[in-house]
């Protein structure tokens, strides 16, 4: 799938954005390694700490449907610079492709694409925790 199309899917999960605290709305595309895609959007609450992010939103639904391998995900938000995942979104991320490829873009604007292994270098993960 082109990252084009990626990326139109993370607009549409915008559009169901629930964040009337921050006002920020970001959607998130998935990209599963057999081309399927899951969507997220950020869900926000009253007790503000309890809000998810758009990313991690579409890892779990991702993970509840049974879909861990990624190749890619998309990022948007309403406004128009690019937002790049929350350092804690990016550690959630690495959880299941280290070097997951990550596409942003504000609207209307060309799309930037970059590695998770260049958004978290050095992370820590699954291999860390083998014992020797
Ligand atoms: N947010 C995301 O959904 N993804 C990010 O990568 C950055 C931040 C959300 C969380 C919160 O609802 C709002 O944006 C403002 O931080």
């Amino acid at each position: 799938m082109k990252y084009a199309t990626l990326l139109e899917y993370a607009f549409q999960a915008l559009k169901n954005s629930y964040a009337p605290y921050s006002r920020f709305r970001v959607g998130a595309a998935l990209l599963s390694d057999d081309g399927e895609v899951v969507t997220g959007c950020n869900v926000e609450n009253a007790s503000y700490g309890l809000s998810m992010c758009a990313e991690r939103t579409a890892v779990f639904r991702a993970v509840a449907q049974g879909v861990k391998k990624f190749d890619a995900i998309a990022v948007v938000s309403g406004k128009v610079n690019p937002v790049y995942p929350c350092g804690a979104c990016r550690q959630v991320l690495r959880e299941f492709n280290p070097r997951l490829t990550v596409v942003v873009a504000g609207p209307g604007k060309k799309p930037l694409t970059t590695s998770l292994d260049k958004l978290l270098p050095k992370s820590f993960g699954k291999e860390s925790l083998r014992r020797r």
